[in-house]
């Protein structure tokens, strides 16, 4: 048979060639060529297996491996000239092979169509980048649990609605968030088991006449399983949407990191420093230092949740199997990885160089009542009931308010005006340090706890 017009890979069925503006419109290649080296495993694992279950000749299966091999070393050398015209990164590939290889590569399509082999490629693309992307949180968790151990015992106040509510340790607070990102670790890790099954096979919607053997194929690519049903194989997309929570859920958790990170270095708090090769200046104001790096991640959030916005919205209502639609999930994916990737990448190294400024984190502590919850306490195990200790204490903060001094400051005699419950011994607790020595229990401040928790972290690490 005589080869086609290169525009017209499928067949002589089009009385006129597709017009210009929808060749543009409906390729691919700009973007997918990024799955080419998965696109030539899979190619190389489906041509093995139709050997084997005889459907290719060994000279024809040698040939396809030896092509696949040069293509892969041009496109790797950026030698491979791409071309609008062949579409995608599956027709580029092919066509390539023909030409180095003749008859053979015309049959390595023998028993697939493209709708199978993208959903193949994006599946092995995914769960190569989902396990970068999870060996960056184990870094930033790294990163996380040395400044954590530097800080069991640094005091900071801990706020809620953004007022100082207990003091709380540094290390402490950093753990908070290694522990939201083992949460989003495990979510990764468990997206990729459901990802990790081979659609090939499943060809244009409902399998193919040929006696292929899709467990072989799957077990070449290093999947666990094959999809159970081809329809739902080629038309598939969950893992793409699962991918895209499991990482808006990761940059949600970065960017209330950030928004803490710029209070915190906010010049009315002062509490951390980053390093300057993570900060701008002002063009116009001279003493300015800003932490870009912080309010960029947060940013980024954003756009990441567009991303699994736009997937579920692409596969909302799309009826069974394939649609050209499923084109459009690969930018949003590929987006996705990278701002996720880069994210992590300098979030462990702006960790690693953050400075903390431990007295100004331990004034803060001691001027917004931060031990009133702990004199309130120390009044009930005295016999107060809970309720009229609450009493009693807001009206010595508001004595104290009137006074300009602190719950610490104020000397025994005052103090037993408000309560003949107290003793010299309640000083003990009106300290920054009591406070936090008294929360002595698994998930609480007491540095004694910060230690046990980091150890315990480390272990989960390894
Ligand atoms: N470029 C296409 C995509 O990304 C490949 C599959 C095309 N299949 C088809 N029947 N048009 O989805």
């Amino acid at each position: 048979m005589q080869d086609l017009p290169k525009n017209k890979t499928w067949s002589g069925r089009f009385s006129e060639p597709v017009a210009e503006v929808v060749q543009k419109y409906t390729a691919s290649i700009s973007f997918d060529k990024r799955l080419a080296e998965f696109d030539i495993q899979g190619s190389l694992a489906h041509a093995s297996m139709l050997h084997s279950s005889g459907m290719l000749s060994k000279d024809d299966l040698e040939s396809i491996e030896q092509g696949l091999g040069m293509i892969l070393e041009e496109i790797r050398e950026g030698k491979f000239a791409w071309s609008l015209e062949l579409e995608d990164v599956h027709l580029n590939i092919e066509k390539r092979l023909t030409t180095l290889v003749g008859d053979a590569g015309k049959r390595l399509h023998t028993a697939r169509s493209r709708n199978d082999q993208v959903a193949t490629d994006i599946r092995l693309f995914l769960r190569s980048e989902i396990d970068g992307i999870n060996e960056l949180i184990g870094s930033l968790q790294s990163s996380l649990l040395d400044l954590a151990e530097q800080h069991t015992d640094t005091v900071m106040p801990g706020f809620t609605h953004l007022q100082v509510a207990q003091p709380v340790s540094f290390g402490h607070h950093l753990m908070a968030y290694f522990e939201m990102l083992s949460r989003d670790l495990d979510r990764m890790k468990d997206c990729r088991k459901r990802l990790n099954r081979l659609p090939l096979g499943s060809a244009a919607l409902a399998g193919t006449s040929y006696p292929i053997d899709r467990e072989k194929v799957a077990e070449l690519l290093g999947f666990e399983g094959v999809c159970e049903n081809s329809l739902d194989a080629v038309s598939d997309r969950d893992f793409a949407i699962e991918f895209c929570a499991c990482c808006a859920l990761l940059m949600t958790h970065l960017s209330r990191f950030s928004e803490e990170l710029i209070i915190w270095m906010n010049p009315g708090f002062g509490f951390v420093d980053i390093a300057d090769r993570f900060c701008t200046g002002s063009s116009i104001m001279p003493q300015k230092k800003n932490p870009d790096v912080p309010e960029l991640v947060r940013g980024k959030t954003g756009r990441i949740n567009g991303h699994l916005v736009a997937l579920l919205t692409l596969m909302k209502s799309q009826p069974l199997a394939y649609n050209k639609d499923n084109q459009e999930d690969k930018e949003p994916i590929f987006d996705a990885v990278d701002t996720v990737s880069a994210t992590l990448r300098i979030y462990a190294e702006m960790i690693a160089g953050i400075k903390v400024d431990k007295e100004a984190m331990r004034k803060a502590a001691s001027r917004g009542f931060a031990t009133a919850t702990d004199l309130a306490d120390y009044l009930v195990k005295k016999g107060m009931p809970f309720r009229d200790a609450h009493e009693t204490v807001a009206r010595a903060v508001r004595h104290c308010e009137e006074k300009g001094v602190d719950l610490g400051a104020l000397p025994i005699q005052e103090l037993k005006q408000l309560s003949d419950l107290i003793e010299e011994d309640v000083y003990e607790v009106l300290t920054l340090e009591g406070s936090l020595n008294s929360r002595n229990h698994i998930g609480g401040t007491a540095p004694q706890q910060v230690k046990a928790a980091i150890s315990r972290a480390r272990k989960r690490l390894a």
